[in-house]
């Protein structure tokens, strides 16, 4: 069971609001809602939007997210006075966020795909989906979390990639709260970039070759030498010897034969 009381329990922050659904379509979407319906207000509190279910869970690249029971389904919609802080650094924070706190509370290894999938041994476990949206004259931010706990009975298209941390038993609310916390702590630090240390941790494509997916296009493919302090992905393409940054985008590991 989840309930505001039993989080705020756990939390570091004070001042955050919590909204919990049974189900809702996206707490995404949701939280698009939430920032715009303070009009031209510009500020409100940092607001913490959880569901059991969606039945429209978004995920990155117009992709739809499974968000079955079995699941951990949140979005953290706040204020920003940094509208430059760009997209790519936000959702580099929150992986290193969200891969530490599941590590924390599960006690089991996770890595990091660039830019934000969240794998254990097995498959991905998480994914994030940030999001700005106008708000008057400021800038909110989303950042949308699906975590895989129930069991892995994936629809057929995800069953080659997904996988699951497994039951929680009760500690769904301290998961939840370190994510809260550490994604609230980066909030109010933006330019702070120590989080890349957990980051570059667990990061799990250093060395190896991979496409560049662009537009769900093929760009080019090359061999990956790290990633940058604001979360770009330094990758020395095929047949040339300079390092370029990719900011946007998603690659995959080409198998080694
Ligand atoms: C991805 O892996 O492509 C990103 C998935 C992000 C899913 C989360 S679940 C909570 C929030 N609401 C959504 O509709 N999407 C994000």
């Amino acid at each position: 069971m989840i309930s505001e009381h039993m989080i705020k329990a756990h939390l570091k922050h004070e001042k955050l609001n919590i909204k919990i659904f049974d189900v809702i379509d996206s707490t995404n979407s949701e939280a698009k809602r939430t920032a715009l319906s303070h009009g031209a207000q510009c500020s409100f509190e940092p607001t913490l939007l959880i569901a059991k279910a969606q039945t429209l869970g978004r995920g990155r690249m117009g992709r739809r997210f499974v968000s079955d029971l079995g699941g951990i389904y949140m979005s953290l919609v706040y204020v920003t006075e940094n509208p430059l802080s760009d997209a790519v650094s936000i959702t580099t924070a929150a992986a290193a966020v969200v891969a530490e706190a599941i590590e924390s509370v599960v006690g089991a290894p996770m890595k990091i795909k660039w830019v934000n999938d969240i794998y254990n041994d097995r498959g991905k476990v998480a994914g994030i989906l940030a999001e700005t949206v106008s708000v008057g004259e400021c800038t909110a931010v989303i950042v949308g979390i699906g975590i895989n706990t129930g069991a892995s009975d994936f629809p057929e298209e995800i069953q080659s990639i997904a996988s699951s941390i497994g039951e929680l038993d009760g500690k769904e609310v301290l998961l939840i709260a370190k994510i809260a916390d550490g994604l609230l702590s980066c909030a109010q630090n933006p330019r702070d970039r120590s989080y890349m240390t957990a980051y570059r941790e667990r990061f799990m494509l250093a060395g190896k070759t991979v496409d560049l997916i662009i537009g769900g296009e093929r760009m080019g493919s090359g061999r990956v030498v790290g990633v940058d302090d604001n979360g770009g992905l330094l990758l020395l393409p095929d047949g040339q010897n300079e390092t370029v940054t990719i900011q946007s985008g998603e690659v995959s590991v080409r198998e080694t034969k």
